[in-house]
């Protein structure tokens, strides 16, 4: 197998706590050696062993790609109306998402995956690598059904999310919906999905219906992830935690026993503060759960209606200027956070081993994410070793 070098990085993150300095294994002046996609060395540029091709990063920092592990980009239309009168004033609430279904059953499957291909792409030129998707702006057997379908062409991560809103064909009888969701719904899409997530909040679906769905989705053979405690305090978090799901996301209203819950759990916390910021609510707070020992991740949730970004370093400037967040753990928790957050163990480092997905920066270090919001330093973006577009 031929090997190849990238030499002359600045900092390099690694994740990997054995190659480097401190829970990041930060080393300076540093090489990397890819082999068959893969990590086969880091250290020193000093010691880089002998390589077929050689790569001169020109101290640019090098760091894990993004792990995006929560987003919906599965949609047509958009709702620049509702942000626009959001700003004026107006709140935010679930209702929403109804425009979005309309606009998203009347669009062809090719419609869809244009679009879908289009942020996919905006992601991979911000440093993302891997990502998860979800439906749920279906809301019918055949529009979720679909929805899945043309994710699982673009992704491994895939989740099924039936129970988004009460379908408004079922306004009147959100039993039925449900059903529908753990029944028929759920034997079409299953076969497309990893994953199973419910919004469980107010005005979308309670903590008895939230368990109804996640345990027919894990009798399916899909591991439950929660939208939990978005817009107010509720059951979705403790729920998260009973059935051991791989995530609790959004998590902006915690008592002081959800953070405990967390924090003696598997489940990764998801921040995804795009969301925050697009509906001007309150920042969740990422130092509580830290402090508590939770593992925290972070994510772009990007969605038409409440988080219309696929740019993952506006979330980490976010994370470190408004919640509590250093640059070295935005940075952790945007990469081996999102890994931890889909119970990966082959992405978010870049420790020997791990596949070669990584971005090289337009700047000496991490820190400059936040330090240099909103500017464009992602240069090179590499997927199992090989360079991605241009
Ligand atoms: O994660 N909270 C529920 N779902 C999305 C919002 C979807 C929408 O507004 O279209 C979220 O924020
Ligand atoms: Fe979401």
């Amino acid at each position: 197998m031929p090997t190849t070098s990238i030499t002359n990085i600045g900092t390099l993150v690694t994740n990997a706590p054995e190659l480097g300095e401190g829970p990041l294994g930060l080393v300076e002046n540093a090489a990397l050696v890819i082999e068959d996609g893969k990590i086969a060395w880091a250290g020193p540029t000093a010691r880089t062993p002998p390589t077929d091709t050689t790569h001169d990063a020109r101290g640019g920092a090098v760091i894990p790609g993004f792990v995006d592990s929560h987003s919906h980009l599965v949609f047509a239309g958009d709702r620049t109306a509702e942000f626009n009168a959001r700003m004026s004033g107006r709140g935010y609430s679930a209702g929403g998402i109804r425009t979005t279904v309309a606009a998203t059953r009347a669009a062809t499957d090719a419609e869809l995956e244009r679009n879908l291909v289009r942020h996919l792409s905006e992601a991979l030129r911000q440093g993302t690598t891997t990502f998860e998707t979800k439906s749920g702006y279906g809301l019918t057997t055949h529009d979720e059904e679909r929805a899945l379908r043309i994710a699982a062409a673009h992704t491994d991560e895939v989740t099924y999310l039936g129970a988004h809103i009460v379908s408004p064909d079922y306004a009147e009888d959100p039993a039925a919906y449900v059903e529908l969701v753990t029944g028929e719904m759920l034997d079409a899409c299953a076969p497309h999905a990893r994953w199973i997530d419910v919004f469980c909040e107010k005005g979308a679906f309670d903590g008895d219906q939230a368990r109804a769905v996640l345990t027919a989705g894990r009798a399916r053979g899909l591991h439950p992830r929660v939208h939990a405690n978005q817009l107010s305090y509720g059951p979705g978090v403790q729920l998260a935690v009973e059935l051991d799901a791989a995530s609790a996301d959004h998590c902006t209203h915690l008592t002081d026993a959800d953070v405990d819950a967390l924090a003696n759990s598997d489940t990764v916390a998801t921040l995804l503060p795009g969301a925050e910021f697009s509906t001007r609510a309150q920042w969740p707070d990422a130092r509580r759960l830290l402090d508590a020992g939770a593992t925290v991740a972070l994510s772009t949730d990007c969605n038409p209606g409440s988080s219309f970004t696929s740019s993952v370093p506006f979330c980490i400037a976010l994370a470190v200027r408004d919640m509590g967040m250093t640059p070295d753990e935005a940075l952790w928790s945007a990469t081996a956070g999102g890994a931890k957050a889909l119970r990966r163990t082959d992405v978010g480092h870049l420790g020997v081993g791990a596949r070669a997905d990584l971005a090289i920066l337009d700047a000496p270090s991490h820190v400059h994410f936040a330090y240099r919001p909103g500017v464009p330093l992602v240069r090179e973006v590499r997927r199992a070793g090989k360079p991605q577009g241009a």
